[in-house]
């Protein structure tokens, strides 16, 4: 087993965000979050810890995503989905949001992890292939109508 001083010097190196929520009712608070989230969302622990992690949607609530989020984890399920979220200054990114649940028998209450990767990049990228794509196929129905 790895000892618990590693677990903690590798969680803190992580590129990519690291929390760990505990069940509260029906909101799942924070009690951990890595550098990489902090760098992530420009907000330090000190402002968001025990706190629903729904304030990065910033009211930005009718996405496909979290629907898809609220059920795996009313359900106690694994998901991964991608959502627009809000750093502390107000600018947006991609986020691809894997969220795991954990049963900690020791103290009969359930945890889970999440894991943050900013996929603006490629996100925006695939949108502009799709735009793309579509003036082509504009551009060529042009083309074959001048054709005749
Ligand atoms: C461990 C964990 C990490 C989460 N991380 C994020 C996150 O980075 N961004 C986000 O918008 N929601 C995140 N959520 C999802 C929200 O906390 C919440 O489950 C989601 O908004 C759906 O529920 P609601 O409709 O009650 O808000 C996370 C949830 C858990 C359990």
């Amino acid at each position: 087993m790895i000892n618990a001083k590693l677990l903690q010097l590798v969680v803190n190196a992580s590129n990519d965000g690291i929390v760990v929520a505990e069940q509260e009712g029906d909101d799942n608070i924070l009690i951990y979050v890595n550098p990489a989230f902090e760098r992530l969302t420009g907000y330090h622990s000190d402002d968001i810890l025990y706190q629903d992690c729904r304030f990065l949607q910033a009211g930005d609530r009718e996405q496909a995503g979290l629907a898809a989020i609220r059920q795996a984890v009313k359900d106690n399920r694994p998901c991964r989905q991608i959502i627009r979220n809000y750093r502390k200054d107000g600018s947006p990114f991609w986020n691809e949001l894997s969220i795991t649940p954990v049963f900690n028998e020791g103290d009969q209450l359930t945890y889970y992890i999440g894991i943050q990767k900013d996929v603006t990049e490629q996100v925006e990228a695939t949108e502009r292939v799709k735009q793309l794509e579509a003036e082509v196929a504009e551009l060529q129905a042009e083309l074959a109508k001048l054709r005749g």
